[in-house]
């Protein structure tokens, strides 16, 4: 039977056992390619994806979880805070591979839906699960400082 998912506002019938990983339906079945693989246990960030606002690990998150919750990718970002942080991020320069960087774009984008003024510690907190092997650290705190300052 098929598993309907909403992703960025619209519903997909997915033809998958209930337990595909999301980050599966996402790639594979709706061929949205911007949120990406990395460790596949919910130790790097690079799959992370919003589940009704909060950020989650679509790599070990099962379809079934998502049924009846609204999802949103890096390619359905809309909200005013997401514009401010992909702007910052372009002015700051952080990307350098670029692997890493939907994950971290998409937990940036929740600290500052929730805390538009974070702290060191605050932004510490809420990056900690996003690994970056091109040691882009202190450019993502900067840019999410630059958004936090356009925010404010
Ligand atoms: S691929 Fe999901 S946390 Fe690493
Ligand atoms: S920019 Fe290369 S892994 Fe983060």
């Amino acid at each position: 039977m098929p598993i309907t998912i909403n992703v960025n506002g619209a519903d997909h019938d997915l033809d998958a056992t209930p337990d595909t990983p999301l980050l599966w339906a996402i790639r594979d079945h709706l061929q949205m390619t911007g949120t990406k693989f990395g460790c596949g246990m919910a130790l790097c960030g690079a799959c992370t994806v919003h589940m009704d606002g909060q950020p989650i690990r679509s790599c070990t998150t099962p379809v079934q979880a998502v049924a009846g919750r609204k999802i949103t990718t890096i390619e359905g970002l809309a909200s005013p805070v997401a514009e401010v942080v992909q702007r910052a991020w372009n002015e700051t320069q952080v990307v350098q591979c670029g692997y890493c960087q939907s994950g971290q774009i998409m937990s940036a984008i929740a600290l500052l839906e929730r805390n538009p003024s974070p702290t060191d510690g605050d932004i510490d907190a809420a990056m900690s699960g996003n690994i970056c092997r091109c040691n882009t650290y202190q450019r993502i705190r900067g840019a999410i400082k630059n958004a936090s300052k356009q925010l404010a």
